[in-house]
């Protein structure tokens, strides 16, 4: 049975387009709203020096504004048909069996994460106090989860030519409290999964792959994100693809469907779509916890979970934007290609650590990041406010070291050696934009103005 017909039969709602006028109308707002789109938001030609240079941003079509307006004239709002849809052809684009999406790539961490603390993994299951293997370079949120799941997060350095893990110190790391490794694929670069896969099979590790800024890079001919137990994606409109806020957990095992959905709807046993009952056929025969028999399964509660669902909108927006998604992904490859060429050349490298992927690894760039070589000479602060004065934005590697942010002081954790590359990125580092809806002329006025800072001081 079609979702929109399960809809009509439990609900009532009618989302089944039969109506001749109805559907006539729909056809006449979609129009008009392309229209509108062709009027306001086309892209408007680049002037050096006035038009902002975006590190990132969305790029969005009259096919996105369209499916939003759909889903809205439903007034179903909450996720629903287009999020059925967007599910399925998720996981496709990774080569992973299921994806389940969520309300941005912080809930899928969270949820990624808490799915491993339940009781169907047994003994092997994450407790409290456990210790997760992660990098201290890169966004506060692959970490938080670790944190709110009163877990220690084991720090490593990275490498500064790729700003992913170094592998070499994994083994120092190694305790019997060691329960899963959780890294992100930094600025779409992918860590040496090779390593870190091994590693985890040998030592019995679970595999969260942080793939929010990573979506479409591959190793070894593989999609990231289809290696660990799990992977997270963002949408937010800085991500590859955006649904707005928005983000996805992507996993091959069937079981971690109920699980991963229980913890993002609030923690309940039941797994009927929104607005369904009774999927299971025995709402109310169930006898579970301390609970009386046939207690109303809806209301049972599995897991200690939260409430993270897209809405339908949300789920609309990422349809349309999947199916761009192989271009936006080519677009960024191009444009890392040609940045770094143009570096090259200008033999910028002399002044900074340009970035580098594994010998196995295809990245879908997030960003073009730069490492000063020579601090003493090239300050990193003058240099990105110069940028900014020119209305070219920068990024920094996020939260630099994440264990001198104010919110991490005093957290437990450990720290595997030191962290002295991971230092040198929180002073010396900074990224610039690839994001597909810049070109060559955009790419050339960085370059230039780089050369310029360079060339006066
Ligand atoms: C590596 C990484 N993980 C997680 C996130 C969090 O994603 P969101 O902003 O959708 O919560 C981000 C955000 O940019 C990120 O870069």
């Amino acid at each position: 049975m079609s979702w929109e017909r399960k809809a009509k039969k439990y609900t009532g709602v009618e989302l089944v387009k039969d109506s001749t006028k109805s559907d006539d109308l729909r056809k006449k707002i979609l129009k008009l709203s392309s229209e509108y789109f062709d009027l306001v938001h086309k892209k408007k030609e680049f002037i050096p020096g006035e038009t902002f240079v975006a590190a990132s941003s969305k790029v969005l079509d009259k096919n996105d504004l369209n499916n939003l307006i759909d889903s809205s004239l439903d007034l179903w709002l909450t996720a629903g048909r287009y999020a059925d849809e967007f599910e399925k052809k998720l996981p496709k684009k990774f080569g992973t069996k299921f994806a389940s999406s969520t309300v941005s790539g912080s809930a899928a961490n969270l949820l990624a994460f808490s799915a491993l603390t339940s009781d169907y993994f047994g003994d092997s299951k994450i407790k409290d106090g456990d210790e997760v293997i992660t990098v201290a370079a890169g966004f506060p949120t692959t970490v938080a989860p670790i944190i709110h799941n009163r877990c220690v997060p084991v720090y490593l350095d990275v490498d500064l030519e790729t700003c992913n893990i170094k592998t070499e110190d994994l083994k120092k790391a190694l305790t019997k409290k060691t329960k899963a490794v959780f890294l992100a694929h930094t600025l779409g670069n992918p860590f040496d999964l090779e390593v870190v896969t091994n590693f985890c099979k040998e030592n019995n590790l679970f595999l969260i792959e942080d793939c929010c800024d990573a979506f479409g890079s591959k190793f070894d001919g593989k999609t990231v994100g289809s290696f660990g137990n799990f992977a997270s994606l963002s949408f937010y409109p800085a991500h590859h693809i955006t649904t707005g806020e928005g983000g996805a957990v992507l996993y091959n095992d069937y079981k971690m469907k109920r699980i991963v959905e229980s913890f993002r709807d609030w923690g309940r046993d039941c797994w009927c779509q929104t607005g369904m009952n009774n999927t299971c056929g025995k709402r109310y025969s169930w006898k579970l916890g301390n609970l009386p028999k046939g207690y109303d399964h809806k209301f049972v509660y599995s897991h200690v979970g939260y409430n993270m669902k897209i809405t339908d909108m949300q789920a609309a927006l990422g349809s349309s934007q999947l199916d761009k998604v192989e271009e936006f992904i080519q677009k960024r490859k191009d444009n890392f290609i040609y940045m770094m060429k143009r570096f090259l050349d200008e033999k910028l490298d002399k002044y900074f650590i340009l970035p580098e992927a594994h010998p196995k690894a295809d990245p879908s760039w997030y960003g073009f990041l730069l490492t000063i070589k020579n601090s003493k000479k090239i300050d990193r602060n003058e240099l990105v406010s110069y940028l900014n004065s020119k209305k070219i934005l920068t990024r920094l590697l996020f939260a630099g070291n994440l264990t001198k942010q104010p919110g991490y002081i005093n957290k437990k954790h450990k720290i595997i050696g030191n962290l002295k590359n991971t230092d040198k990125i929180m002073s010396d580092t900074f990224w610039v934009g690839v994001w597909p809806g810049l070109g060559k002329k955009q790419l050339n006025y960085i370059v230039e103005e780089i050369k310029n800072f360079i060339q006066n001081i």
